[in-house]
C-alpha cells in the first residue's frame, strides 16, 4: 500500500442532468460519483432541459446545484442565437460561456458564424469561453478568436488532426487552451462496445488518434471527463444519445497510465488542479484533497454511484484507487462510502470567492 495525497482535483467538464434529465443523473448522484472518483470540484455544462441561457434558468440551475451537490461546483452558461449581451452580464456567477458549434446532445447549437463572433466579443475578456468544435469548425473558431484577440478553451480534443492543429496554433502564440477526455485517451474505435454504447461526441477515434493525444500531452492543459450520463436503456435503445459517464473512472485510469510510463503524477496534478485553478480563477482550500493508493489493483465494476448505471470502462484492470476525499476539511468520501450530504458542496463563484 502506497498512499499519496493530492490537492483537490477539478473536473472542468461534466453534465449533471438537472433540470430535465433527473432519470439520468442529479446533482446528488453525479457529485457522489465525482467524489468516488476523487474529484472535489465539478464545472457543469448548460445543456440541461431547459438549457441555461438566461438569468432565470441560471437561478434555477444554481439553486438545484446548491441543494444537491456533495462536492464543490461551478456552472457554465450557454451561448444562444440572440443572448450574447444579456448572458455576458451573468459572467460573474458562471465559470464560463459554452459554445456548441458541432453535433451534440440537446438544442444548444450555433450554426451561424456571425453569432460566434458576437459572443466572442461580448463575453468578458478575462472569462473562459469553452467551445465544442471539431475539424473545420475548430479551425474557424480558433482563427476567429485569434483575429478578435481573445482566448478560447477547446473541449474534449479527440483527433490527431485537431490536436496537431492546436499544437501549431499554440506554437504561433495563439491564446488557446484545451482538454482531453479519458474516453479519447483510453478507448478507440477498436474497443469492443455495443454500437449504442459507443456513441459519443466527438466520436471515439482511431488508434492513431488516440496515440496522437498521448504524443501531444504537453499541449493538453486539462483532463476533463465530459461526464455525460445516459441510462443503459437509452444507450441500448433505438436512438442512443451520445455520451459516457466518466467521473468515477478518470483518476484510476490516469494513475494506471503512470505505471505504464505514459505520464507521471505531476502531469495529473497540473491538469486536474493547477491549470483548472488558474484558468477558471477557482478558490483553493488546502484542506480539500484526495488520497489515493497508487498500488491498489482492481477491475472497474459495471456500475458505481452514477445514476446512469453503466460505464464503457467496465472490466478494465486498473492500478490506483481513490481512498479518501476531503472537501474544505470535512471527509466527504472514505473507503468506498460517500459521506458528504447533499447540499454541502459550495459554489466556486459564491460571494467572496476569487473571480477570473
Ligand atoms: O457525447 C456527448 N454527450 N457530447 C456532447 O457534446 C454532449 C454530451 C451530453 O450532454 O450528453
Ligand atoms: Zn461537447
Ligand atoms: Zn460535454
Amino acid at each position: 500500500m502506497t498512499t499519496i495525497r493530492l490537492p483537490g482535483l477539478v473536473d472542468v467538464h461534466v453534465h449533471m442532468r438537472q433540470p430535465g434529465g433527473e432519470h439520468k443523473e442529479t446533482w446528488a448522484t453525479g457529485t457522489a460519483a465525482a467524489l468516488a472518483g476523487g474529484i472535489g470540484t465539478v464545472l457543469a455544462m448548460p445543456n440541461t432541459s431547459p438549457a441555461i441561457v438566461d438569468e432565470a434558468s441560471l437561478d434555477v440551475a444554481l439553486r438545484l446545484a446548491a441543494g444537491g451537490a456533495r462536492c464543490d461546483f461551478g456552472h457554465y452558461v450557454g451561448a444562444g442565437p440572440d443572448n450574447a449581451e444579456a448572458i455576458a452580464t451573468l459572467a460573474g456567477r458562471a465559470v464560463g460561456l459554452k459554445m456548441y458549434l458541432g453535433q451534440t446532445f440537446g438544442d444548444l447549437r450555433l450554426d451561424d458564424i456571425s453569432t460566434w463572433e458576437t459572443h466572442l466579443e461580448a463575453w468578458p475578456e478575462d472569462g473562459v469561453i469553452a467551445v465544442h468544435a471539431e475539424g473545420s469548425t475548430l479551425k474557424t473558431i480558433i482563427e476567429l478568436a485569434d483575429s478578435i484577440g481573445r482566448s478560447i478553451h477547446i473541449c474534449h480534443v479527440a483527433g490527431a488532426d485537431d490536436i496537431g492543429h492546436i499544437a501549431v496554433a499554440k506554437e504561433r502564440g495563439v491564446d488557446i487552451t484545451c482538454e482531453a477526455a479519458p474516453h479519447h485517451l483510453f478507448l478507440d474505435r477498436t474497443t469492443d462496445l455495443p454500437p449504442g454504447r459507443a456513441e459519443v461526441r466527438p466520436r471515439l477515434g482511431t488508434p492513431e488518434d488516440r496515440r496522437a493525444l498521448w504524443e501531444h500531452l504537453d499541449v493538453i492543459d486539462c483532463f476533463a471527463t465530459d461526464h455525460a450520463p445516459h441510462t443503459l436503456e437509452e444507450k441500448d435503445g433505438d436512438d442512443p444519445p451520445p455520451g459516457f459517464p466518466g467521473v468515477e473512472t478518470m483518476l484510476p485510469l490516469l494513475l494506471t497510465a503512470t505505471h505504464r510510463g505514459l505520464l507521471d503524477l505531476d502531469d495529473i496534478v497540473s491538469r486536474l488542479h493547477h491549470r483548472p485553478v488558474d484558468m477558471f480563477g477557482l478558490p483553493v482550500d488546502e484542506d480539500s484533497w484526495v488520497e489515493v493508493d497508487v498500488d491498489a489493483s482492481y477491475e472497474i465494476p459495471t456500475s458505481g454511484q452514477s445514476r446512469s448505471g453503466w460505464t464503457p470502462f467496465a472490466g478494465m484492470s486498473v492500478r490506483g484507487r481513490v481512498d479518501r476525499v476531503a472537501i474544505r476539511g470535512e471527509v466527504a468520501y472514505e473507503h468506498g462510502g460517500v459521506v458528504a450530504a447533499a447540499g454541502t458542496g459550495r459554489d466556486v463563484r459564491r460571494e467572496g470567492s476569487r473571480r477570473p
